[in-house]
Formats: structure tokens, sequence, C-alpha cells
């Protein structure tokens, strides 16, 4: 399909989960895909199986907390320009609010909150510099505004970046510029796994939130399903949604 055709996209974080189901419904729909992120094993990988499925990608081994520059001037570079900015890369780490070092806590805000920050600027001033609009997707979370035990570092990076969407989505419409985000519930991706266990099989999960339906469609998300959302806030079919945070959570934060 080729509702992105001519599009260059920038995809922080998609060696794995998201960001890589991203990367793959925007290569479908035409456009050219530049992986950004730290895992230079996978994110090789996902490239080459872009490319073999007639893909235009390119692999930039960055840091959010400090390529942010450097992945916008790759995307130039090898393209000519960037249309889009997915801010997907992620970390969770549980860690109660009492004893979490203050370079624990900074580390999550470090690489959500500041990273979405670093990479929205540099990839706003060039496709202002484009001259033509643009279009920014933020990777939040429902933990973005719910309250959680041992994740006060995460909870707060995804709720900043909600702020910084809106705030973004005022100062870079003039420019033709529209920034939503995506706010997914549970999601089947690596970060499900902690400390070893997939949160999603204990038996507690699957009784609280499948069996009783705590989510209401009964399941996580696949990393699919949260990419088609961002496919969509990334298109040309939004043309009036701006400073926006679209919730896919299966129905979880509609029920109490
Ligand atoms: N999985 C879920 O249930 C869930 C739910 C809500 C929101 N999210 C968010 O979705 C996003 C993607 O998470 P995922 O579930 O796909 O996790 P994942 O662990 O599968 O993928 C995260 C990717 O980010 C990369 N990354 C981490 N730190 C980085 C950095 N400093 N610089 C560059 N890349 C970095 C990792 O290498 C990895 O490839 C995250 O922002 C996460 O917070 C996930």
């Amino acid at each position: 399909m080729t509702l992105l055709a001519g599009k260059v996209a920038l995809v922080t974080g998609a060696a794995s989960g998201i960001g890589r189901a991203t990367a793959h419904a925007l290569t479908r729909e035409g456009a050219t895909v530049v992986i950004a992120d730290r895992d230079a094993t996978h994110g090789p990988i996902v490239v080459g199986m872009l490319n073999d499925t007639g893909g235009q990608a390119l692999f930039v081994h960055a840091d959010v907390t400090r390529d942010a520059v450097a992945m916008v001037d790759a995307s130039v570079a090898h393209f000519g320009r960037l249309d889009i900015l997915v801010n997907n890369a992620g970390i969770f780490y549980p860690a109660d609010l009492l004893d979490i070092a203050f370079d624990e806590w900074m580390r999550a805000v470090d690489v959500m909150y500041l990273g979405t920050f670093r990479c929205s600027q540099a990839a706003a001033r060039q496709m202002v510099r484009q001259g033509d609009g643009g279009r920014i997707v933020n990777i939040s979370s429902v933990n973005a505004f719910l309250g959680m035990a041992q994740s006060s570092h995460y909870n707060s990076a995804k709720g900043a970046i909600d702020q910084l969407t809106r705030c973004m989505a005022v100062e870079l419409a003039p420019h033709g510029i529209l920034v939503n985000s995506v706010a997914p519930g549970f999601v089947e991706t690596p970060m499900a796994v902690v400390n070893g266990v997939n949160e999603h099989e204990t038996p507690e999960f699957q009784e609280f939130y499948v069996r009783r339906r705590r989510i209401p469609l009964a399941r996580p998300a696949m990393p699919e399903e949260i990419a088609e959302a961002v496919l969509f806030l990334a298109s040309p079919r939004t043309t009036y949604i701006t400073g926006h945070t679209l919730v896919v959570d299966g129905g979880l934060t509609i029920t109490f």
C-alpha cells in the first residue's frame, strides 16, 4: 500500500516489540524507515526483514539519551528528509519508592521523557527546515494516568510524555507538525517479562485480567495492534488530531 509513499520515518527502540511492529506497519504503507536502537544485535535483523519484504530501511545504532541529533542527521544523510518520528524507546524495571536510588529513578526519566524531548526537538527542527509539516507520535502508557506500586519512576516519565505531547502540539501546529501519543495497556512484548517471568502468564494475571475480564477484551494486546494506532496518527489520514493521547488498552481503563 502507498499511504506513506515518499515519507521517511524514524522509529526509536524498533529492534523489538511495539517499535518493531510499527516499523513493519510503516514499511507496509510505503514509508522508508530508520530504526534507531541501542540494541545492535536485533536492530540489523529487523532491517534485514524489512528490506527482504521490499522495504527500504536503515539501522542506526543509537541511544536516545545522547544520540538524538545523530539519528536525525543519519535519516537526512541517507534518505534526504524526515517526515515522521515515533518516540518508542522505553525501559521498565520495578523499584520501591522508598528504596530506589536517585540515578535509578532518573534512568527511566532520561530514556523515556528526556529521550522523547531530545528526539522530538531534533526531528522537529528538521521538519521545520523542510517546511511541509510532519508527524510525531510518542509511545506513552496507561501508566501515565494511573497509580501503581513500584513504578513511580516509569509512571512519572510516561505522564510527562503526555504533557510534553500537548505542549509540542501547540508549539508545532503553526508548522503543520501534528503531535500525538498512544497509550497502550498490557502488550505482549519482551517488556512484559520481569525477572524472567512473563507477567501475562502468571495465574494472578490470568485470573484477574483475563478470566474476570478486568481487561474487557480479556487479553493483552499484540504489538501489531498498537502499531496500527501509531500508523494512523503518523499518516495523512489524520489532519485534525493533535495533542491527543489515544488509549489502546482493550478497555482496561474504562472499568473499575
Ligand atoms: N509492553 C507493554 O506492555 C507496554 C505497555 C505500555 C507502554 N509500553 C511502551 O512501549 C514502548 C516499547 O516497549 P516494548 O513493550 O516494545 O518493549 P521492548 O523491550 O520490546 O522494546 C523496547 C526497545 O527500546 C530499546 N531501547 C531501550 N532503551 C533505549 C535507549 N536508551 N536508546 C535506544 N533504544 C532503547 C530497546 O533496545 C528495545 O529494542 C516503551 O516506551 C514502553 O514503555 C509498553
